[in-house]
């Protein structure tokens, strides 16, 4: 007989689940038995990661979102509560980081709209979730931090910045939230082969640069989005329902 999974019947709404860690995310939840909203800035993505989950026979619905716009957020919240009658999980994943590079040499311009979807839309995701959890007498956001925000690199300060708040914020809305019964944790990846890599490496992707950062890395790999996955469902699942405030590092020994 099939065992039943660990997020059966829970609904996941997961930004910027059209690709990297947040599409593992989506994969992971699916096959323990949440039903995804799949939200990401572009649709070709999404609509990808959404159809593939329902080709396998997985319940997904896609919703076009940028995480920084409360319009968008308020949407995407109707959008899970529509689709699937409540929220359990709300996993801000959606991110984005400037190339490294010298601090002086980041725009004010991108140093705005690295917060804004980085930081605000922590804000924004509990402006509109909060109040469905409070509805329901429960639920669990799960942030994507970073391991730069307990290891800064050079080259990376204002990301390391605002991977910083996610901890803090995290931490913050956990003892808040507590008594309500939503518990808010966060994940913090050491550096992976995504898109996001060779921003982070400010650099081609060369067997040298990645030589570089595997060296501070104790179990001598990059993270991947299946390890991130792996994490996310832990925190998600009723077997982790005492656990929040924690920001878990799955970074091979990286932040010892
Ligand atoms: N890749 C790494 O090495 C690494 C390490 C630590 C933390 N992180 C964090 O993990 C998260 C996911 O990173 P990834 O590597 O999977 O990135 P990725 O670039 O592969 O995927 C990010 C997804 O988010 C979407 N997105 C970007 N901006 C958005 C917005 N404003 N609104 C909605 N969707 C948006 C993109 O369209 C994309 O589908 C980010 O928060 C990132 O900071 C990444």
């Amino acid at each position: 007989m099939k065992q039943p999974g660990r997020m059966e019947n829970l609904v996941a709404v997961v930004t910027g689940g059209g690709s990297g860690f947040g599409e593992a995310i989506c994969h992971a939840y699916a096959a323990e038995g949440a039903r995804i909203v799949v939200a990401d800035f572009n649709p070709e993505a999404g609509e990808r990661v959404t159809q593939a989950l329902r080709a396998a026979g997985r319940e997904a619905r896609f919703c076009r979102v940028d995480v920084s716009v409360s319009a968008d957020m308020a949407a995407l919240a109707q959008a899970a509560v529509a689709a699937f009658g409540r929220i359990d999980v709300w996993v801000n994943n959606a991110g984005m980081s400037h190339p490294n590079r010298p601090m002086l040499e980041v725009t004010e311009e991108f140093f705005d709209r690295l917060y804004q979807v980085n930081v605000k839309s922590l804000y924004l995701a509990a402006v509109h979730c909060v109040p469905v959890f409070r509805r329901q007498k429960g639920g669990c956001f799960i942030n994507i931090g970073s391991t730069a925000a307990v290891r800064p690199r050079p080259g990376l300060s204002w990301y390391n910045g605002s991977k910083g708040a996610v901890v803090l914020i995290t931490k913050s809305l956990a003892v808040e939230l507590g008594p309500e019964n939503i518990r808010v944790n966060a994940i913090n990846p050491a550096i992976a082969d995504t898109p996001l890599l060779t921003t982070f490496m400010g650099a081609p992707d060369t067997p040298e640069n990645r030589a570089r950062f595997l060296a501070s890395i104790p179990l001598g790999r990059l993270c991947t989005p299946a390890d991130v996955a792996n994490a996310a469902v832990f925190l998600a699942a009723p077997a982790s329902n005492f656990i929040t405030g924690v920001c878990l590092e799955v970074d091979g020994g990286r932040c010892v």
